[in-house]
């Protein structure tokens, strides 16, 4: 059976994430990857087990994450499952765990999914494609956490190889069905 993988993300990074671990798990298997904003009805039927990734932006993931996640619990919940963050909180490895990062450790406490497995990964910062409220909020937020305040740069703090060790961890969760 198929791996499905739905992302949301605003700037890129996310959705770059979810075709990274894509090319991996095809390596074995089937894989499909889809803007979970784009998805109506998803033909379950085809998945044994299914991934979600989603970005942060101003303290919240997109509301169609928790949406999808309600209306999908059953489909969900019946198969091998995983969850991803991504943010620039977690450029800090120690905000970069479930329990460590606040996002993600709220994110689970409220939904009624349990993923079977969870990571949080560090985003990109890049600057010179945010618009002036955007770019200006991001560089407080920066100075504030003693981060990188230079509006000239584009920075990726994702760390590909945690990126990868996750994908084998989604890859190799037993199958439900
Ligand atoms: C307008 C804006 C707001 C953001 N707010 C937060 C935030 O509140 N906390 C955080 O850790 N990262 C924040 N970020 C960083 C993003 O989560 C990071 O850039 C991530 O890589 C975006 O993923 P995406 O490209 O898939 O949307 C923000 C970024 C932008 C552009």
């Amino acid at each position: 059976m198929k791996a499905l993988i739905l992302f949301s993300s605003r700037d890129g990074q996310t959705r770059q994430i979810a075709f990274y671990i894509a090319n991996l798990l095809k390596e074995q298997r089937e894989c499909d990857v889809f803007n979970i904003q784009h998805v109506d009805d998803i033909d379950w039927a085809q998945y044994d087990r299914v991934l979600i990734g989603a970005s942060i932006r101003y303290g919240h993931f997109q509301p169609v994450v928790a949406k999808f996640v309600k209306r999908h619990l059953n489909a969900l919940q019946q198969r091998a499952s995983g969850f991803f963050s991504v943010n620039l909180t977690a450029r800090k490895p120690e905000k970069r765990t479930p329990q460590t990062n606040a996002y993600t450790r709220k994110f689970l406490l409220q939904s009624p999914w349990e993923p079977d497995c969870c990571a949080v990964f560090a985003g990109a910062l890049r600057y010179p494609l945010y618009g002036f409220f955007d770019r200006t909020m991001i560089q407080l937020i920066m100075r504030m956490t003693k981060g990188e305040t230079d509006t000239s740069k584009e920075i990726e703090y994702t760390d590909w190889q945690q990126v990868s060790r996750f994908a084998h961890e989604f890859a190799e969760l037993p199958s439900k069905l």
